[in-house]
């Protein structure tokens, strides 16, 4: 029998919402950066920007960024871990990848680059200092493996770091959802000409688990000391965890 899971709202069998968040993806890499500026009006750089810094990368850090996408995490980190560091750029779509690949390449920085899923991560145990997401778990079916995987990937020591939406101060709710459901497919359809993948955001970003339920996942995953940090009133937080 297939399972079932949620792509945004609607309830698809597990296969479906594979092939359906990889088109979602196809459909945005080119204007994936553009789009990600217009719709938070920049502030998703000051998320990554604190991220960056919790993360403490020092030169030599073996890093994997997963479902790095267009690469802005790769980028700094690669700047930070220098010549004797291994940074890892990842993601499960390859026009994601390419774009990522080559906006690094074109920056001078050459990091290996792999086209992997995260819930099968092709990395030996043990290996890496930090292991980063940025928007990527909420778009995975069995988000229980993959945080399995960044663990198992991770040195004793090493530390993992999930930057993702999250649920947004009470107050905040009603303006917000009018921004989601009527601002972004709007801009989606304006600026990427595609509706439908900014309607997907905005719902995944409902169905993701909320700040204390990630927490939850993470110490189930096996990670020790995991904390929160909410970013512009919850609109998305950074969740952190170290393997003992
Ligand atoms: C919203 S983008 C985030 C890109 C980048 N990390 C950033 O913050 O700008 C989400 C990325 O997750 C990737 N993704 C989705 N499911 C994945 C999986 N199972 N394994 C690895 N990457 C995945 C998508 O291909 C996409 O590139």
């Amino acid at each position: 029998m297939t399972n079932s899971t949620h792509f945004g709202y609607q309830t698809v069998a597990e296969e479906e919402k594979v092939h359906k968040v990889a088109e979602v993806f196809h459909s945005v890499a080119a204007k994936y950066d553009v789009m990600n500026d217009f719709m938070s009006a920049g502030l998703h750089r000051v998320w990554k920007a604190f991220t960056i810094a919790q993360a403490g990368i020092r030169p030599g850090f073996k890093v994997l960024d997963i479902a790095g996408g267009t690469g802005d995490l790769a980028k700094a980190f690669a700047k930070q871990a220098g010549p004797t560091g291994e940074v890892w750029l990842t993601d499960i779509n390859e026009s994601m990848l390419r774009v990522g690949r080559d906006r690094l390449l074109n920056k001078g920085l050459v990091t290996p680059t792999s086209l992997c899923d995260a819930e099968k991560l092709p990395f030996p145990d043990n290996y890496f200092d930090r292991v980063s997401v940025a928007f990527g778990l909420r778009n995975m079916t069995h988000k229980d493996v993959a945080l399995a995987e960044m663990r198992r990937v991770l040195k004793p020591g090493g530390k993992l770091l999930v930057l993702e939406f999250s649920k947004v101060w009470e107050p905040l709710k009603k303006p917000y959802d009018i921004y989601s459901f009527s601002v972004l497919p709007w801009l989606g359809k304006r600026v990427a000409n595609d509706a439908d993948s900014y309607r997907y955001l905005a719902e995944s970003i409902r169905m993701h688990p909320d700040q204390e339920t990630l927490k939850a996942m993470m110490q189930e995953a096996g990670l020790e000391r995991v904390q929160y940090f909410n970013l512009t009133a919850g609109v998305a937080a950074l969740h952190t965890g170290i393997k003992l």
